[in-house]
């Protein structure tokens, strides 16, 4: 902790009670409650263990959270994410080439969000001619400099010597296409043009900016999904993977799997529709689901996409994790008989969805797959074991399905959600490949084997 200086010291009794709650968090994931406390330090009233907490508090070795039963929490300075500046020029409209803004305003936006070299400048967008890929008026975009860009994608670009327009470019046989990515428009063909930079992230205005230097990355975040996933600022996470839990009864910790299936649905609708808030555009969604039930067959996975084809998410595809558990079959329903034989699922899926648009900003630099790696990944079919070190939770993910994900779908440095996160397996995984995490799950038991798992160093 970074509190032990003079200003900060603790008294002898503040040390010992500082100490148990450490110990005790750090067992148990979250913090002892009052009587706990009284009861082992021996004290007669709360009134003495309230003073304590408040001079660990004054002394920002804990913090306490209003309104909870268990409220102490260790004052750990979380990692900040970097803020870089850079500048802000004017509005991208015609006649003003961004050379010739002399002063700019300066933001501060995080690095992360940065490609790791070259020289960068954000522009305010006016009009909406790229509303597709999710740049609506007033929009600040950020732009990397440089002088070319790959077919399809969006940049700035000098045409007519000095109008300075943002489109998707394409080049074609003897002249270049400037691509309105807003189907009433139509495209500008132009015989040279000069491009200035790509776009590599989009805010929806500058208020958007500053709730985002706020926000903290790489946090185990214990506490309802819907509650927590609120607090994240709109377009900030590149790829969203999880798998929810199936409404099968499955003995979770803190959680009742047994609800109506109209409430599950419910319920879930509004946990996929924060998912596309909280995605930049071309963001991608990877959804592991399975259908249950052998005998009463309930096809989550088709009313999943339909709630998706409701909120205006782009399906991609589906890739079928072959789970190799045919050994353990049990359910053969008619037996060598077609009277009424089961089909056993021996697959799940992970649905793959994006937002706005299907292409990923980001540099080629950032993009960390191999060839080999590539080749293997995109064939749709992935032969994976179930996880067996199961953690105290009946459904944690197989590492190397969290792996193949995130080399396939993201760049280094993006930043990746698990918002059903249990034992912290998609959070192990963005750590040890470069990129950052958020994590959330409602119970302090598969928390605290998160925060163990991260504090070790995990294998593939
Ligand atoms: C299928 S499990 C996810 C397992 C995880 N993929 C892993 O590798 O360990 C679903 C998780 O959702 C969590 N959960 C259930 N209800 C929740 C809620 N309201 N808010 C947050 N998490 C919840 C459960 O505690 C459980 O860990």
């Amino acid at each position: 902790m970074a509190v032990d200086n003079k200003i900060n010291m603790l008294t002898k009794k503040q040390k010992e009670i500082f100490d148990y709650i450490r110990r005790y968090i750090n067992k148990k994931g979250y913090g002892p409650s009052l009587k706990e406390m009284k009861k082992h330090f021996g004290l007669s009233s709360l009134a003495t263990i309230h003073e304590h907490l408040d001079n660990l508090v004054s002394k920002r070795y804990i913090k306490r959270v209003k309104n909870q039963p268990r409220s102490i929490e260790l004052n750990n300075k979380k990692k900040k994410s970097e803020l870089v500046s850079i500048p802000l020029l004017g509005m991208i409209a015609a006649g003003s080439p961004i050379e010739a803004i002399e002063i700019p305003e300066k933001i501060r936006v995080q690095k992360s969000l940065l490609s790791r070299s070259g020289e960068h400048f954000a522009l305010r967008v006016q009009g909406d001619s790229m509303v597709d890929e999710g740049i609506f008026d007033g929009a600040v975009v950020v732009i990397r400099k440089q002088p070319t860009v790959e077919n399809g994608e969006t940049a700035v670009a000098l045409v007519n010597k000095n109008e300075v327009t943002l489109k998707k470019i394409y080049r074609e046989k003897n002249r270049y296409r400037l691509q309105p990515a807003n189907s009433a428009l139509k495209p500008i063909f132009v015989k040279n043009l000069t491009i200035q930079g790509k776009v590599i992230s989009i805010f929806r205005n500058i208020e958007e900016i500053e709730q985002k230097q706020k926000f903290e990355f790489n946090k185990i975040i214990c506490g309802d999904v819907l509650d927590e996933m609120k607090k994240i600022p709109d377009n900030t996470m590149h790829l969203a993977i999880t798998s929810p839990p199936y409404n099968v009864g499955k003995n979770y910790d803190n959680h009742n799997d047994k609800m109506s299936y109209r409430d599950y649905l419910d319920w879930l609708f509004k946990v996929w529709a924060e998912t596309k808030r909280v995605l930049v555009p071309g963001g991608r969604f990877a959804l592991n689901i399975a259908p249950t039930g052998i005998r009463d067959f309930v096809p989550l996975h088709h009313d999943f996409a339909n709630q998706f084809r409701q909120l205006g998410m782009k399906f991609r595809t589906e890739i079928i994790w072959y789970k190799q558990t045919m050994l353990k079959r049990t359910a053969w329903g008619s037996f060598k008989s077609p009277a009424n034989p089961h089909i056993v699922p021996s697959w799940e899926y992970v649905l793959i969805f994006s937002k706005d648009k299907n292409r990923l900003d980001g540099t080629s630099k950032m993009a960390d797959i191999t060839k080999d790696e590539f080749m293997n990944f995109s064939d749709g079919f992935w032969q994976i074991w179930p996880e067996t070190r199961r953690k105290g939770h009946p459904a944690p993910f197989p590492e190397k399905l969290i792996y193949r994900l995130i080399k396939f779908y993201s760049y280094k440095g993006n930043n990746i959600l698990d918002m059903f996160g249990g034992t912290g397996t998609v959070a192990a995984v963005t750590a040890k490949t470069g990129r950052n995490f958020i994590h959330i799950d409602i119970s302090p038991q598969y928390c605290k084997v998160a925060k163990d798992r991260l504090n070790k160093k995990t294998k593939r």
